[in-house]
């Protein structure tokens, strides 16, 4: 079986972090969000895989290499518009060739992993496999009717939800998802949708088979999921402790603080992770937190945050909270009176003070 992974798409409810970058490749707990699905991926026994890319190509190729140290190898197939994930698919026909596949989004995350979809799909004769999850509200997602485990209709955010089985971004499928996807036709977004797709094949009477998620599932697509997807990792975070503290410095919990960071007078309680470079004086991290590579933090209390790369937050007077901070960001406290605000802010940034 071979792997298909999307790491296309606009990710414009990410704006601005992805003005200059890849959703799939924000950081959670310090790991882009696609070697995530890398990883599940090759766990499931799938080592070809075929990387959808869009206007972020370049950066998706430079992080994933040609796969070798995931152990698998990459096939990197751009995708002309973001379409769809049916468009998407159609972008990897040559790629897909006449094998099943297991198609998974890249800025998915599964705490129990592909390999039970995985395994499913192969054991039985089915046309498609598709993973659920129960969700309380139901609308913003497609929504399975099933019999027993058999999927018998699939609607589309509905108003009134039939079930509260929603579709999670993963899904294995025979050959013959590509006659259904060639007479689609765009939905009412303008997209191919892989749902109506999957709806001819139960209009075919095909066997459409359904598995549910084991652990969570977390789709990353607004910075709030972000946050929540970083605070599920860092649940499981194992402590290594690589970097230098200081003895003026509390150090408490779950914590990684990789080779080269630095800890100064400074309180850290895990589950917290540190990289590489960073320097963090005079400061309290709290539970929650992933600090990027060459990051400054001084004289200032965050936690239940994500900071990026080469950014610097000295002085602030209030506890940061809930944030998720960009790569090269500035954010400076300073005492100058009278006091205000002084702000230089990009394209629909979003502060809260
Ligand atoms: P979405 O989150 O549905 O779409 P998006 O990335 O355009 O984000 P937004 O709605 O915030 O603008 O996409 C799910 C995943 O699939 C994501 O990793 C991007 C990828 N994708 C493609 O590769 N090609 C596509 O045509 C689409 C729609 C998504």
């Amino acid at each position: 079986m071979k792997g298909l992974l999307l790491a296309g798409g606009t990710g414009s409810r990410l704006r601005p972090l992805t003005y200059t970058g890849a959703k799939q490749l924000i950081p959670v707990a310090n790991r882009p969000i696609l070697f995530y699905a890398m990883d599940a991926m090759v766990e499931a026994g799938i080592t070809d895989i075929g990387v959808i890319v869009g206007d972020t190509r370049d950066e998706v190729m430079q992080a994933l290499g040609d796969g070798q140290s995931f152990g698998a190898h990459i096939t990197y197939i751009p995708q002309s518009a973001p379409l769809g994930l049916a468009h998407a698919v159609k972008s990897a026909r040559e790629f897909l060739g006449n094998d099943p596949f297991l198609m998974f989004l890249g800025d998915n995350l599964l705490r129990g992993g592909l390999r039970t979809l995985a395994d499913r799909f192969r054991s039985g004769d089915y046309a498609a496999s598709i993973l659920l999850t129960a969700v309380d509200d139901p609308r913003q997602f497609g929504v399975a009717v099933l019999d027993e485990d058999r999927v018998v209709r699939l609607v589309e955010k509905p108003a009134e939800p039939p079930s509260h089985w929603a579709l999670v971004g993963a899904y294995c499928f025979a050959p013959v998802i590509h006659q259904a996807i060639d007479q689609l036709q765009p939905s009412w977004r303008g997209e191919y949708e892989i749902t109506d797709a999957i709806q001819s094949l139960i209009d075919w009477r095909l066997n459409v088979d359904s598995t549910r998620v084991e652990g969570w599932w977390k789709d990353t697509g607004r910075p709030e999921d972000v946050l929540e997807a970083n605070r599920l990792i860092l649940e499981d975070l194992a402590t290594s402790v690589q970097g230098t503290i200081d003895e003026d410095s509390r150090v408490t919990g779950r914590v990684v603080i990789e080779e080269g960071a630095v800890i100064v007078r400074s309180d850290i309680r895990g589950p917290v992770t540190i990289a590489a470079g960073a320097v963090i004086e005079d400061s309290y991290i709290g539970p929650y937190t992933a600090v990027g590579p060459q990051v400054v933090i001084r004289r200032t209390e965050i936690e239940n945050s994500v900071v990026l790369a080469d950014s610097t937050i000295e002085d602030i007077e209030e506890r940061i909270d809930q944030s998720l901070i960009g790569r090269g960001v500035t954010v400076h406290g300073g005492s100058r009176r009278p006091r205000g605000l002084r702000l230089v802010l990009g394209d629909q940034s979003r502060i809260e003070v």
